[in-house]
């Protein structure tokens, strides 16, 4: 009686136990999948490094739809590193020469990568 009564209780908390432990589950489950695909900084000697340094605080998107002069790109660099991105001096300028070569004026339009049907898949 007073034996079974204890265990009916650890029963009823192991249950609850289980029941929060699939809650938060399914809620980082939603979570992922909610995410949208990460997208890459382009290739290039300075890739590595600048994903480190820029991909910390925010998505690659950001840098990837600018289109910036090198001027520009020096500015934004540097607004970063006072903002926190540890950039090592000696790779400032690389960096710069990699954004504003990757994302200059003169390139077309970002587009978005989409999920759905691709455009021009007609093929
Ligand atoms: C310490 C955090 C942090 C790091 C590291 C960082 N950024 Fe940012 N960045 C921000 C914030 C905050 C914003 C503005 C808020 C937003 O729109 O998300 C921003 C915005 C931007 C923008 C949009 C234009 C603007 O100025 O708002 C660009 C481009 C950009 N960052 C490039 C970079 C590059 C390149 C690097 C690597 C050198 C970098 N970021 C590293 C925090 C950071």
């Amino acid at each position: 009686m007073s034996h079974s009564a204890k265990s009916n209780r650890l029963t009823r908390s192991l249950a609850a136990i289980a029941v929060i432990a699939l809650a938060s589950m399914s809620v980082s489950a939603f979570s992922q999948q909610a995410a949208k695909p990460a997208e890459d900084l382009p290739p290039g000697a300075m890739q590595a490094k600048a994903t480190t340094a820029c991909l910390e605080c925010h998505e690659a998107r950001i840098i990837l739809q600018q289109r910036l002069t090198n001027a520009a790109w020096t500015k934004e660099v540097d607004k970063m590193v006072k903002w926190g991105a540890v950039v090592d001096g000696n790779d400032r300028d690389a960096l710069i020469d990699y954004l504003s070569t990757n994302f200059s004026p003169d390139k077309g339009p970002y587009e978005a990568p989409r999920t759905s049907i691709e455009k021009g898949s007609g093929k």
